[in-house]
This record gives C-alpha cells, sequence and structure tokens, in this order.
C-alpha cells in the first residue's frame, strides 16, 4: 500500500527550523511513502465572505489534504500560541460541507530556540484538534529545543538522537494509517 502524508509548516521562514523538519521527514521516509509539503502561504486570509468565493487556492488545498492519507505538521510556537498562518490554514480546511481533516491521523511536531521546544504551542494544537476532528498520535512527543544545535546553517538536521526520535513518530503515523 503506498501512503500519502501532506506536510503543513507553520513558519514562512527560508531557513525555517520547522520546514527544515519537514524536508527531513521528507528525505527518510521508507520505500511507497510520500510527503507533499503544501505552500499554505498561497491560501487568502480567512473570512467568511471570500468564502462563498471558493478560491481556487483553498479547493486545491482543501482537496490535497482530502486525498491524504495523513498529515504532518511541523511549527513553532508564537507568543505561546500557533503560528497565524497555521490557523488560518486549519480554519479554511475545517470549513464546507465535506469535513477533510476529519479522522485522518496526525503527526504533530514543534522546534524552537527555546528551552521548551514549542511544549505551549503543542498543547493549543492538541486542543484544537477536538473541534477539527484531526487524530493526533500522543507519543512519541517531538518538542525541538534549542534549535540552533540540531541544525547547521544550511538547515540540515544533524542531530542523531532528533532524527531518531521524529522517524519514530512518522513510522507511528505511518502504521496508524495502515490499521
Ligand atoms: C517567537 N518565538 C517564540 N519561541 C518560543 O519558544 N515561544 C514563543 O512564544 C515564541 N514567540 C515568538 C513570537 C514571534 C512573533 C516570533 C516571530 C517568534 C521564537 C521562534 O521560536 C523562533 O523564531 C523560531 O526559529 C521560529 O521557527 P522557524 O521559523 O525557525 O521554523
Amino acid at each position: 500500500m503506498n501512503v500519502n502524508i501532506v506536510g503543513l509548516s507553520g513558519s514562512l521562514r527560508k531557513n525555517s527550523y520547522n520546514l527544515s523538519t519537514l524536508r527531513f521527514i521528507k528525505e527518510n521516509l521508507p520505500e511507497g511513502v510520500n510527503l507533499d509539503i503544501l505552500d499554505i502561504s498561497l491560501l487568502p486570509m480567512f473570512n467568511e465572505d471570500l468564502e462563498k468565493t471558493n478560491p481556487k487556492e483553498v479547493e486545491m488545498f482543501k482537496q490535497k489534504i482530502k486525498e491524504a492519507d495523513g498529515i504532518v505538521i511541523a511549527t513553532p510556537e508564537y507568543n505561546y500560541s500557533i503560528p497565524p498562518i497555521l490557523k488560518n490554514a486549519l480554519d479554511w480546511a475545517s470549513r464546507g460541507e465535506v469535513k477533510v481533516l476529519s479522522g485522518k491521523p496526525l503527526a504533530i511536531t514543534s522546534a524552537s530556540p527555546s528551552l521548551l521546544g514549542g511544549v505551549r504551542v503543542q498543547s493549543q494544537l492538541r486542543e484544537i484538534c477536538v473541534s477539527l476532528d484531526l487524530r493526533p498520535l500522543n507519543k512519541p512527543e517531538v518538542f525541538i529545543m534549542k534549535a540552533y544545535e540540531k541544525f547547521d546553517d544550511n538547515g540540515i538536521l544533524i542531530d542523531d538522537d532528533t532524527k531518531n526520535l521524529i522517524l519514530k513518530l512518522m513510522h507511528s503515523l505511518i502504521d496508524e494509517i495502515k490499521k
């Protein structure tokens, strides 16, 4: 069985640790498993008036999520909370008659230069998952703290413990999808 996963980064920064996390995942998935990193910067800011016009970017985004077997979100924490770009994407995906997020297995990672590694954003994201009917994996928890020590200047993940933990999470996601 081929497995198709979509990835969402909560950061648009070129040298983002979180986008780098998704790139590491994409390059290290087992045979037959594909990660498509979606560009959520293309989505307009959510507005219920705009919703009535069915923006093309939103339709394409929702279609990709609908077709995916699972989702991985790699996000920073902004002021103890979820970056607006990520919340905007989740709000768009949550709308409409067809609930594209409903029941999808989800893996979450967060990376931060801080010592906490995004503990608070993950907590908030997991709360939102109830409304979205997403199925976040509880374990292993992946908090990439002191991210400047874990990635090199080119955004390559260089820390073996972090690599192993992320791959363990991805294997759990794939197992969940295959159940
Ligand atoms: C931050 N940062 C941050 N870090 C953290 O651990 N907790 C926080 O509450 C915040 N708050 C915050 C607010 C705003 C507006 C910004 C721009 C940044 C720091 C953040 O973790 C750091 O910039 C990361 O490098 C962002 O992730 P990417 O871009 O590397 O993926």
